[in-house]
């Protein structure tokens, strides 16, 4: 049976054009047995029609504050004890700022203020309005009173502009509100997360590295942070924009990201190594190497196992690898848990449209004593699918710190 199983999910739609994708959310939320009732704001009517709402959740849409026709049936008030969960998906840029000031000047406001059940907001507008100050402190206040940000995603916009603000999409969301308790069973726990690639230099203008474009730990540390996490990511280079995590720290080499998650990792409950980090490094030139010769030999040494150093530690946080392998995918995931002394190893195949670069991922699970698959999804959706894998393992160690 889903989690979501008979839970009443109020699902607040407002004006931005990911509102069609609420449609397809609300099929999800039903279709893991959610009861859902929908609330729109005027702005959202204008994207999308009420009655596609109407007909897929079953009943009318709730929109004015003051209707005499909805008093006399689930009145605000009565709305918003019904409620189990509000998702409010998209919550615009306006609604987020609304929130934060406490206002109740609509009926999707005033149910989220005069509801006790957790508020999920699953942001989605323009990158520049996503970045602009005004909406990262309503971001960061609204997450400090409890309230759970879902996203926003990267990538291409409708109005033609890439970054952050797109809508997480909705398997991911649901995947977040089945893993998620509205506790936040990750809440307060202090993850340490390492993503992205290494750059080893060959000398001021050369270095090496490998495909890795961080999506994977980032959609890790997103999710982390949406559980209720006190997230650190430790972070190669790579194009993604910083997501909202408590501290951030960029790195270039192998040697550098070492230094990094060795210094924090004594203060961390569970360490994920996500990063694809060099395996060799050469000694960089100092000054650019000449194309004098025909050929070039670079001496490589062996970097640091970052992964086997966390894992000795004497008071060492909960450790999860990543292996990235082309064959034998279980044998050495098993061997690297054995060879490391891993608390849990991911391990994914890379090529075919999986692993490096791409937006999809599958993974085999495996710890000292069970395994599992997690199969090919968003890195958004997998994230949440793995953390609530880590959860269990975690707590399983610690169960007075287990929330259920
Ligand atoms: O970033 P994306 O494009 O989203 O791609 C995601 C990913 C494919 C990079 C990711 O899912 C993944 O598999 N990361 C680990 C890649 C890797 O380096 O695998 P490995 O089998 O070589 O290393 C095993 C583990 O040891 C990893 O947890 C790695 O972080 C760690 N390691 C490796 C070498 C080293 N010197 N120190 C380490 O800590």
């Amino acid at each position: 049976m889903s989690p979501l199983s008979g839970q009443n999910i109020l699902l607040g739609v407002t004006g931005g054009i990911a509102a069609y994708k609420a449609a397809e959310l609300l099929r999800l939320l039903r279709g893991a047995g959610a009861e859902v009732r929908v609330v729109m704001t005027p702005a959202a009517a204008e994207f999308v029609g009420p009655l596609t709402f109407q007909a897929l959740s079953g009943h009318p849409v709730s929109s004015e504050l003051l209707d005499p026709a909805a008093e006399s049936a689930m009145g605000h008030i009565a709305l918003a004890r019904w409620a189990d969960r509000i998702v409010v998906a998209p919550a615009s840029a306006d609604v987020m700022a609304r929130l934060r000031a406490g206002l109740a000047d609509d009926l999707l406001t005033t149910l989220c203020l005069a509801a006790t059940a957790p508020v999920i907001l699953a942001p989605a507008m323009n990158q520049a309005m996503w970045q602009h100050p005004a909406t990262r402190e309503n971001a960061a206040v609204l997450r400090q009173r409890g309230i759970c940000l879902l996203g926003p995603a990267t990538g291409e916009q409708a109005c033609g502009e890439t970054g952050p603000g797109r809508m997480l999409e909705p398997a991911a969301i649901l995947a977040a509100l089945i893993t998620a308790e509205p506790s936040g069973r990750l809440a307060g726990v202090r993850i340490l997360i390492s993503a992205g690639p290494t750059r080893e230099a060959i000398d001021p203008v050369r270095y090496l590295t490998n495909r890795s474009s961080g999506r994977m730990g980032y959609a890790l540390a997103a999710a982390a942070t949406a559980q209720g996490a006190r997230v650190s990511l430790v972070s190669g280079p790579t194009a993604l924009p910083r997501p909202d995590v408590e501290r951030h720290v960029a790195v270039e080499s192998a040697a550098e990201m070492a230094e990094a998650v060795l210094g924090l990792a004594p203060a961390s409950d569970i360490y994920i190594g996500t990063a694809a980090v060099a395996d060799y490094a050469p000694a960089p030139s100092a000054d650019k190497i000449k194309k004098d010769a025909d050929t070039l030999t670079l001496t490589l040494t062996r970097t640091r196992d970052i992964l086997a150093a966390v894992a000795g530690l004497p008071e060492r946080p909960f450790t999860v690898g990543f292996a990235a392998e082309t064959r034998d995918l279980e044998t050495y995931a098993r061997a690297k848990l054995a060879a490391k002394r891993l608390d849990m190893v991911a391990a994914n195949a890379v090529g075919a449209g999986l692993g490096f670069e791409v937006d999809d991922n599958a993974l085999h699970v495996c710890w000292p004593d069970g395994e599992t698959r997690l199969p090919t999804a968003p890195k958004t959706v997998l994230a949440h699918q793995l953390l609530d894998l880590i959860a269990d393992r975690y707590h399983a160690h610690h169960p007075a710190q287990d929330p259920r």
